[in-house]
């Protein structure tokens, strides 16, 4: 079986962190503070999207500042972005689609990297390429755990486990915590892009400590 394209270990600690925030950064400014208040609330992983220029230049201030924060770089969508990502020292690398061309780029970089999956074809793309933890993309849109589990059902013999992010708020993440199929959930409920943008930090503390909480549910 080809080895797992993801980094065993820092699969373990995301697993246990059990939440990722994912982030939209307009100011890489805001990056140290807001990633310090994640922390104090008890979330330890971070995906910072591609989708605005700020992203590489906030995972370096969180890198300096904040170096405990696990910090990954999502929205890759190029394998020159994959490899900007892995040179900023992004600890992993995630994509909302699950394209060949970016996983056997990131094997030859030996650069942790979880595609997203919607579909079953998603997930044997993913498994020759030795993927076994995968982002669930857009999970609430698609039909959330119900649809997740039919999906994997085939699969379930090969230990993949699932990241679902996408519509995922406080109100609906817990239950996707309860199956042993999900290593962690997330989303950017926990420090939306306005929130962000007006600089309130305690409320995104808040959020992330009600968002850890939920792993509270989580099977033993
Ligand atoms: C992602 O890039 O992982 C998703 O956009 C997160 O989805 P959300 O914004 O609905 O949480």
């Amino acid at each position: 079986m080809t080895a797992p394209l993801f980094d065993s270990a820092l699969a373990e600690k995301i697993s246990a962190g059990g939440v990722a925030a994912v982030l939209v950064f307009d100011d890489a400014k805001d990056a140290a503070p807001v990633a310090r208040a994640l922390l104090d609330g008890g979330v330890g992983v971070m995906e910072l999207t591609l989708r605005t220029p700020a992203a590489l230049g906030a995972l370096a201030e969180i890198r300096r500042e904040v170096p405990e924060m696990v910090v990954g770089i999502g929205t890759i969508l190029t394998v020159e972005q994959l490899h900007a990502a892995q040179a900023a020292g992004a600890a992993f690398g995630v994509s909302p689609g699950c394209n060949p061309r970016l996983l056997a780029a990131a094997r030859e970089a030996g650069f942790s990297f979880g595609p997203g999956v919607a579909t079953p074809t998603d997930i044997e793309i993913a498994l020759e390429h030795g993927c076994r933890l995968l982002k669930f993309f857009p999970a609430e849109q698609l039909g959330g755990l119900p649809y997740l589990r039919a999906m994997a059902a085939p699969y379930a013999h090969l230990g993949i486990r699932y990241i679902p992010l996408g519509g995922l708020t406080e109100s609906n993440a817990g239950t996707y915590l309860q199956d042993p199929l999900i290593a962690a959930i997330g989303g950017s409920w926990i420090a939306p892009r306005e929130v962000i943008k007006a600089k309130k930090w305690d409320a995104i503390r808040s959020k992330a400590r009600t968002a850890s909480r939920l792993l509270e549910a989580r099977r033993p």
